[in-house]
C-alpha cells in the first residue's frame, strides 16, 4: 500500500478537485464552506485547468488529473470527472493516501466498485460517494419517522426521478458516449440517487427487481445519432423485507428538470419527499394529512442538526454537498471505529465506496433484467 496521508487535528485538510464542470463547482463551494483550501484543480488539458483555477481562485493547476491525485501536497482528492475516469482516479488516489470523495456512478462496472470498495476499506481512508440527497433535512426527517415507529412497518415504497435534459432530438452531453458515460446513462446517472435515498430512508434494500426500459430512436425525427444507452427505466422490486416498489427514472420527461420524488407508505403514516419542494414532508395518514415544514424547532434531533438557518430561510441542493463535506471531514478527523460510526459525529452515514458499489451492482441487475426480460435478485 502506499503513503497515508496523515492529517493532525486542527491542521486544514488540503484539498484539489479534479473536474471543474458543473458538480465540480459545487464541491468547490462545499469545500470553502468549510473551511477547507482548495489548493489545485484539473481539467480536460492542461490549458483548461489553468483558465479554471484563474476564474475560481485557486492556487494551482495541474496538468493532469493522475498528477492531482497523487501530489504529496494534497490530502483530500475530489474526483469530478466524467463516469469513465473515476476508477483509474480513485484508485491512484487511494494507493497514493489520499481520503477520497468521487462522484457517482463509482465506475461503470460492478466488479471494478467492489474492487475498489475492497481497496478503500483496506486502507482505512476515508471513501465517500455524494449521494447527497441524503442531507435534505426533510429526507432526514423521513428516516427518523421510519426509524422511530412514527411510520410503522413500510409496506411500498414508490416514486420516480425525471428530467427533461434529453426530451429534443439533437440534446446530447457526454453521458451519452458510452465510454465518458459508461453502458448505463439515465439509470446510472439518476436512478442510483433515487434507489440510495429510498434504501437509506427505509433501511430496506433491494433484494430482487424486473426492469424495462427505452431507448427513444431520434433519427427518426431528424437527429444524426441514436444513443446505445436507456433514456427511462421502470423498475418494480421486491425488498429485503417484504415491502415492494415501482420507480420511474426518466431523461426525457418535458418540463422535467430534476424531479426526485418518493413515498413511503408504512402501516401508520405514508411519506412523501420532493427534491425541488425540499421544504416540506408529506404525512399522510387516516385522520389528517400534513404537510411538516422544515423547522429545526419541530424537527428530529438529526434533520434539525442538517437545519442550518432557521426555518422560511429556503435551503436546498448546495447545502446538502456543505453538510455531506462536513461529515466528510470530521470523519477524516476521527476515524471510524471498526465497529461504529465516526466519534465525533451523532451522524456518521456518509456514503461510503460500499454504498456507491451496491449502486452500481444495482445498476448491472437493471441492464440485465432490461436485456433478457427476466428478474435479478440483487447481491
Ligand atoms: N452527486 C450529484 O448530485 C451529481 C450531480 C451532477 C453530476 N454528478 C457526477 O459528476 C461527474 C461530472 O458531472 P458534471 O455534471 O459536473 O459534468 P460536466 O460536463 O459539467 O463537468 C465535467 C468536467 O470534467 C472535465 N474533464 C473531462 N475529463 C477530465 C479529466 N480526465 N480530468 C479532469 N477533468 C476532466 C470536462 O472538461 C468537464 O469540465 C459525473 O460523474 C456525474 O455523474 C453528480
Amino acid at each position: 500500500m502506499g503513503r497515508t496521508t496523515s492529517v493532525a487535528a486542527g491542521s486544514s485538510l488540503r484539498t484539489a478537485i479534479a473536474g471543474v464542470g458543473m458538480i465540480g463547482q459545487v464541491h468547490l463551494d462545499a469545500v470553502r464552506r468549510n473551511g477547507a483550501p482548495v489548493v489545485g484543480v484539473s481539467a480536460s488539458t492542461p490549458a483548461r485547468a489553468k483558465e479554471a483555477a484563474a476564474a475560481l481562485g485557486v492556487e494551482r493547476a495541474f496538468d493532469s488529473s493522475q498528477a492531482l491525485v497523487t501530489s504529496d501536497d494534497v490530502d483530500v482528492v475530489h474526483i469530478c470527472t466524467p463516469n469513465g475516469a473515476h476508477a483509474e482516479l480513485a484508485e491512484l488516489a487511494l494507493r497514493a493516501g489520499k481520503h477520497v470523495v468521487c462522484e457517482k456512478p463509482l465506475t461503470t462496472s460492478g466488479a471494478t466498485a467492489d474492487a475498489l470498495a475492497a481497496l478503500a476499506a483496506e486502507t482505512g481512508l476515508v471513501a465517500a460517494v455524494p449521494f447527497v440527497y441524503r442531507y435534505h433535512p426533510m429526507a432526514a426527517e423521513a428516516r427518523a419517522r421510519v426509524r422511530d415507529g412514527r411510520a410503522g412497518d413500510v409496506r411500498l415504497v414508490h416514486g420516480h426521478y425525471l428530467q427533461d435534459w434529453l426530451s429534443e432530438p439533437d440534446d446530447t452531453n457526454w453521458r451519452v458516449d458510452t465510454v465518458a458515460g459508461g453502458p448505463s446513462r439515465a439509470f446510472a446517472d439518476i436512478g442510483s440517487h433515487w434507489c440510495d435515498l429510498v434504501e437509506w430512508v427505509t433501511g430496506h434494500r433491494i433484494a430482487e427487481l424486473t426492469a424495462v426500459s427505452q431507448t427513444v430512436d431520434r433519427t427518426a425525427e431528424g437527429a444524426a445519432v441514436r444513443p446505445d444507452t436507456e433514456d427511462v427505466v421502470q423498475l418494480l422490486f421486491r425488498t429485503d423485507r417484504g415491502a415492494t416498489g415501482t420507480v420511474t427514472v426518466s431523461q426525457i420527461s418535458p418540463g422535467r428538470k430534476n424531479r426526485l420524488w418518493f413515498e413511503v407508505d408504512g402501516t401508520r403514516t405514508s411519506l412523501a419527499f420532493d427534491q425541488e419542494n425540499p421544504e416540506s414532508l408529506f404525512v399522510g395518514s387516516r385522520g389528517e394529512n400534513a404537510a411538516v415544514l422544515r423547522d429545526p424547532a419541530v424537527l428530529s434531533p438529526v434533520a434539525a442538526r442538517l437545519s442550518v438557518v432557521p426555518g422560511g430561510h429556503p435551503m436546498g441542493y448546495l447545502d446538502c454537498f456543505a453538510a455531506f463535506v462536513r461529515e466528510v471531514h470530521a470523519a477524516i478527523r476521527a476515524p471510524r471505529a471498526a465497529d461504529g460510526p465516526a466519534a465525533d459525529t451523532t451522524w456518521g452515514t456518509y456514503p461510503t465506496f460500499d454504498d456507491a458499489a451496491r449502486m452500481v451492482r444495482l445498476t448491472e441487475a437493471v441492464l440485465g433484467s432490461a436485456a433478457d426480460r427476466s428478474w435479478k435478485e440483487v447481491s
